[in-house]
């Protein structure tokens, strides 16, 4: 019998189906899970470690590879190095290499913890410049598995950007779908440089996936949206390298920004099997922070629409609720609207695994204004390290906490820095204005000496 099967997200339904195949969704319409029906020896701990010696070994030198037995639906005997080298796709080893969690003292002193047990963990550190990466790698190798000849997406440009990446190493055709002059330059022209065919769509990332995930019925194309269920299963590794860098110690708080809530579905995914296979037991709880201008996420959780919390609800969450909040944006012209265009969504994607996540880790979803974003972006530079405004949300996020004293001084905390920065025009226009808190305008030369 094989060792994983995809299973319905829905303990009330439960539908199994084998992976050989791109469906993404059960007959009763909720998401699926990558299911493993073995238990993973937690002495593979020490394994993990000794492989960060990876001894030219891409896929121990790979920070999502390394941990090939918690995401083995591949089915290779892990320390079989051509196994590896048919199956698994990696760009070289680069995908999660260098993120890890970082203490950043000028951050943590802007969001008021400790410096010793606050960290951020720059996803932004992959070969295509986010988190992206680590999930595409999986899903990637997911559809070469398939023999696929066309990789489809919808996006905000860190997956696209991403998707064109592995795709074009692994020679397969990668059409993107972005909503037109909303993403960053920086990331239309990566999906430009590595080959992609650009399908420009009028409106937002919402439309661009619903005509992606049409386009991709019609001509049997692969999704690599985190509706992808091999997507969660490389951002999983997210939540592994936190652990192994806090010698399997859980924090207190894992902090993400929030769009399609594909990280906060992975991290809650990430935890719930580590509880059930006895790595760890105390549960860190999931901070999820929305752009004001892009917050259907905190509106619904928070009871803020109709004044009915959205809740996992053991699988069945009102989805006549979150189908009436999608009516009121559409009757009245509500649009997400924010400078971080990363996260600019308004009907993620992976709501209800997300809810899941919420539920086990007693999460909370919290909002910030762009301004905070940027100040969180900036001291972010400020400590050597850069990020895009959509992970700026983080130490937004964790400042506003600790003023509301849910988080406290000394709680372990660790952020997710998502992605790095593609768009120079805001570091020059932050740093422009002297009014922003952290800016240092430029000087003329006359003004030098002075
Ligand atoms: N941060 C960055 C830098 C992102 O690019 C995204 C999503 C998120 C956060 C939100 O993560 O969807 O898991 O909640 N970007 C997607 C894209 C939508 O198309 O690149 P999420």
């Amino acid at each position: 019998m094989k060792n994983v099967n995809k299973k319905c997200i829905n303990p009330s339904c439960g539908l199994i189906y084998d992976i050989e195949n791109n469906i993404y969704e059960c007959s009763c319409g909720s998401l699926l899970d990558i299911n493993y029906l073995n238990i993973p020896e937690k002495s593979l701990i020490d394994k993990f470690y000794h492989r960060r010696n990876h001894g030219g070994n891409i896929y121990n030198e790979s920070g999502v590879w390394r941990f090939r037995e918690l995401i083995n639906f591949a089915d290779i005997e892990p320390d079989d190095f051509s196994q590896c080298s048919d199956k698994l796709v990696s760009l070289d080893g680069a995908e999660g290499r260098l993120s890890r969690p970082y203490n950043m003292s000028k951050v943590s002193e802007y969001a008021q913890v400790n410096n010793n047990c606050f960290y951020l963990q720059p996803e932004g550190y992959n070969p295509s410049g986010s988190f992206k990466d680590n999930g595409m790698s999986t899903a990637v190798t997911h559809a070469k598995l398939l023999k696929v000849r066309k990789i489809i997406c919808a996006s905000t440009g860190n997956t696209s950007a991403s998707a064109a990446m592995y795709s074009s190493n692994e020679n397969i055709d990668c059409d993107v779908f972005i909503p037109r002059g909303e993403i960053a330059p920086g990331k239309l022209g990566q999906a430009f440089q590595f080959g992609a065919q650009v399908i420009q769509v009028e409106g937002n990332f919402d439309d661009a996936l619903a005509q992606s995930l049409e386009y991709a019925k019609e001509i049997n194309g692969y999704t690599v949206n985190s509706v992808n269920p091999f997507r969660i299963e490389g951002q999983k590794t997210v939540v592994y390298r936190i652990l192994e860098h806090l010698d399997w110690n859980p924090p207190d708080w894992i902090v993400y920004p929030g769009g399609a809530l594909g990280n906060t579905s992975s991290c809650g995914k990430a935890l719930i099997e580590l509880h059930r296979w006895g790595w760890i037991k105390k549960i860190p709880r999931i901070v999820v922070v929305n752009a004001h201008g892009a917050n259907t996420f905190y509106n619904l959780v928070n009871g803020i629409f109709e004044n009915e919390k959205l809740i996992w609800n053991n699988g069945n969450p009102n989805l006549n609720l979150i189908d009436r909040y999608y009516e009121h944006m559409k009757k009245q012209n509500i649009f997400p609207r924010t400078k971080a265009t990363a996260i600019q969504i308004g009907k993620p994607a992976n709501i209800v695994k997300a809810l899941r996540a919420l539920e086990f880790t007693k999460g909370i979803v919290i909002q910030v204004e762009d301004k905070d974003m940027f100040d969180g972006m900036s001291i972010v530079g400020l400590n050597g390290f850069d990020c895009e405004l959509a992970s700026g949300a983080v130490p937004a996020g964790i400042r506003h906490l600790r003023q509301e004293e849910l988080i406290k001084k000394d709680d372990i905390v660790v952020g997710i820095l998502t992605g790095r920065q593609k768009d120079p025009k805001m570091a020059v226009d932050y740093h422009t204005n002297p009014d922003n808190t952290f800016a240092r305008p430029p000087k003329d030369i006359d003004q030098y000496n002075v």
